[in-house]
């Protein structure tokens, strides 16, 4: 059974890539630092998967605990989550991003080349893009400049990688370019913790409903949309670890120095209206909203063209929205109303 380590694998995105490889037959080994996650984590993938998980409790920029890994296991691919996601907390401690989002990229590809490790995946996002000009949205979209240091991190990082296979280093990489990751395992025994009040829509919606926020803001119902509020392509969380799945196994069948960039969404984009009413309808439940002002710096309309993900990588999305907002909702309903898994 090929070993493909996962950084980051303890958290919201890397936890459930972790359950879709064990099911295709790839034994995950995780390191996380668990800055952002819980290492409780790793009882609930033993839950769903019924394996015992190798798991390493440290930083991705400390070459020791990589150089343990790699005497304790042969790895054939490395899967990179492990970074920082917050985009305001960005602007306030940019060197905290730079420094973990691209340090850690740089050590993780010395770590590979010496120990001949050729497969990677990268986590990239649709942020890249900032607001496009022409809709759905391509690989060959141009890129705009980075509205934050987070967003800059994954542009830089993606460069990083172009210019490194440029160099004909022996390696193979694909970047994902993630759309707007939401929900969580069927089971609810994963999910996402967000830190603190919830930024993002969905795990808004769903504390609100919660009852531990009072009432969600739509920011905006004046933008040209059908219902005047933005919007975004909202992918399942399972669906998004199924494509790093299909990525790896793409790129063990291709030659060495090898870059390819892929869009993860579902080609189909939803309005916050509408992500609210689907959320009501598949849960029965009313959502204490209000519309208010514009979010600066807001993205109006943004969703991805697929063709190139389905076509070269087989890989196409299973969940609709609806049941993006089934298992959001049950997550939360298994959170109670603890904003963490175990607080
Ligand atoms: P997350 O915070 O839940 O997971 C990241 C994990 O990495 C956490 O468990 C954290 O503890 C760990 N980590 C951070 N720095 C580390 C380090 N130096 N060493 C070891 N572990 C470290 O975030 P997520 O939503 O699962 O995101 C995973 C990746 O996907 C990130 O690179 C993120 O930027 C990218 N991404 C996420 C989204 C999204 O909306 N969630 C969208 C686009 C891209
Ligand atoms: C955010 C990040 C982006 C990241 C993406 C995926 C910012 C500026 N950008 O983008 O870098 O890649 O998440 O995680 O944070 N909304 C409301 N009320 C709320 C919250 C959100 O109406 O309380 C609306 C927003 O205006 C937006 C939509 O919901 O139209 C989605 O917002 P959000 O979940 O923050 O994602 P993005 O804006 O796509």
């Amino acid at each position: 059974m090929k070993k493909i380590l996962i950084t980051g694998g303890a958290g919201y995105i890397g936890s459930h890539t972790a359950v879709e490889l064990w099911n295709a037959g790839l034994e995950p080994i995780i390191l996380d630092d668990l800055s952002n996650s819980h290492a409780q984590v790793l009882e609930r993938l033993k839950d769903i998967t019924g394996k015992s998980f190798s798991f390493y409790m440290g930083d991705c920029n400390n070459r020791v605990v990589l150089d343990q890994i790699s005497r304790e296991h042969e790895i054939a691919g490395v899967i990179h989550f492990a970074a920082f996601k917050a985009v305001g907390e960005s602007t306030i401690k940019p060197l905290d991003y730079y420094k973990n989002n691209l340090g850690s990229l740089l050590v993780l590809l010395e770590y590979m080349r010496e120990k001949g490790i050729r497969d990677l995946v990268f986590s990239s996002s649709c942020t890249v893009y900032g607001q496009p000009d022409v809709l759905p949205v391509t690989e060959v979209t141009p890129r705009k400049d980075a509205e934050s240091p987070y967003g800059n991190t994954k542009k830089i990082g993606e460069d990083i990688l172009v210019d490194y296979v440029k160099s004909k280093p022996g390696i193979r990489v694909v970047a994902l370019r993630y759309f707007n990751p939401v929900g969580a395992h069927p089971s609810a025994k994963i999910g996402e913790l967000p830190m603190g009040t919830p930024q993002n829509l969905v795990p808004f919606i769903t504390q609100t409903a919660a009852g531990i926020r009072q009432k969600l803001t739509v920011f905006g119902n004046d933008y040209d949309t059908p219902d005047g509020s933005c919007i975004r392509d909202y992918i399942h969380v399972v669906d998004l670890a199924d494509a790093h799945v299909k990525a790896l196994g793409f790129l063990f069948q291709k030659p060495l120095d090898f870059y390819e960039v892929f869009n993860v969404g579902t080609g189909r984009g939803n309005t916050v209206l509408e992500v609210i009413h689907a959320f009501e309808k598949v849960n029965g439940l009313k959502l204490a909203y209000q519309i208010g002002p514009r979010r600066a710096g807001d993205v109006v309309k943004t969703w991805a063209d697929t063709r190139k993900i389905n076509q070269e990588l087989g890989w196409h999305a299973k969940y609709t929205l609806d049941d993006c907002m089934r298992d959001s909702w049950r997550w939360q309903l298994s959170l109670g109303e603890r904003k963490g898994i175990f607080e």
